[in-house]
């Protein structure tokens, strides 16, 4: 259950959300449109990040200065628990469990994002589904909470809408999937609603929906006093 934690409300003063394995930024728009003064740190260089951005190795980060966040989202690469890679599996290494170890050493609430495929990684995860958030795509996402943290997931609708097939344009009343190197990049970008992002970006991303949702969870879930 969540903790309701009282914080201060200095004017002028945003809460500080720690978005790691930032790529272009699709969690943290949502978390800038719900509010927070966002930093990504990514260990490639991201030109396209909307926000402050440090390039480094996520980890490393989290454990000299997460406790300096009032909020910290993870976001490690899905390659090792994606089923086009599970012969590779050796290459990628497992960021999930040194992600959580650190962040539970930060005394911070926080999020862990990643694929269904990594379900077996993650302790009773939330799912989100972009149909949820009126999109043309379904995009289910896994998120698992700690520090005190939880929410709901809103109301996950049936899967009426046929997918249209990887790489051929989007049918008349079917849902896209934007993965691998799909087409309708300009689609996409008005879908996901991520218009700053190529193609790269948007195969990678959460659409800010999610992270609005989560946001918007955790500020209601903390009473914000006068300072
Ligand atoms: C799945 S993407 C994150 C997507 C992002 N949350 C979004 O919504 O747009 C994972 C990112 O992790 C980065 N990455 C991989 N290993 C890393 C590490 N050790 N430290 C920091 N970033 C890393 C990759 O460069 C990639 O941009």
């Amino acid at each position: 259950m969540t903790q309701t934690t009282l914080i201060r409300r200095v004017p002028g003063h945003r809460p500080r959300l720690l978005d790691l394995f930032c790529c272009q930024g699709g969690a943290a728009s949502g978390y800038a449109a719900a509010g927070f003064d966002v930093t990504g740190v990514d260990i490639n260089p991201q030109p396209r990040y909307p926000f402050r951005f440090v390039q480094g190795d996520a980890v490393e980060y989290v454990r000299e200065h997460g406790a300096e966040f009032d909020f910290i989202h993870a976001s490690p690469p899905c390659q090792r628990y994606s089923r086009a890679q599970k012969i590779q599996r050796r290459d990628h290494p497992d960021l999930i469990a040194p992600t959580r170890a650190a962040l539970a050493a930060t005394g911070r609430p926080w999020v862990i994002e990643n694929v269904e495929e990594a379900a077996a990684e993650l302790r009773d995860p939330v799912v989100l589904c972009a149909a949820a958030f009126g999109m043309r795509t379904y995009r289910h996402r896994l998120f698992e909470t700690g520090g005190g943290f939880t929410f709901a997931s809103p109301l996950h609708p049936a899967h009426r809408a046929p997918l249209t097939k990887m790489g051929r344009p989007r049918a008349a009343g079917h849902f896209a999937h934007y993965v691998g190197n799909f087409s309708g990049v300009q689609e996409a970008r008005i879908d996901l609603r991520v218009p700053w992002m190529n193609r790269d970006g948007i195969r990678e991303c959460i659409p800010p929906a999610y992270t609005q949702w989560i946001a918007t969870a955790f500020r209601a879930s903390r009473m914000e006093v006068a300072a």
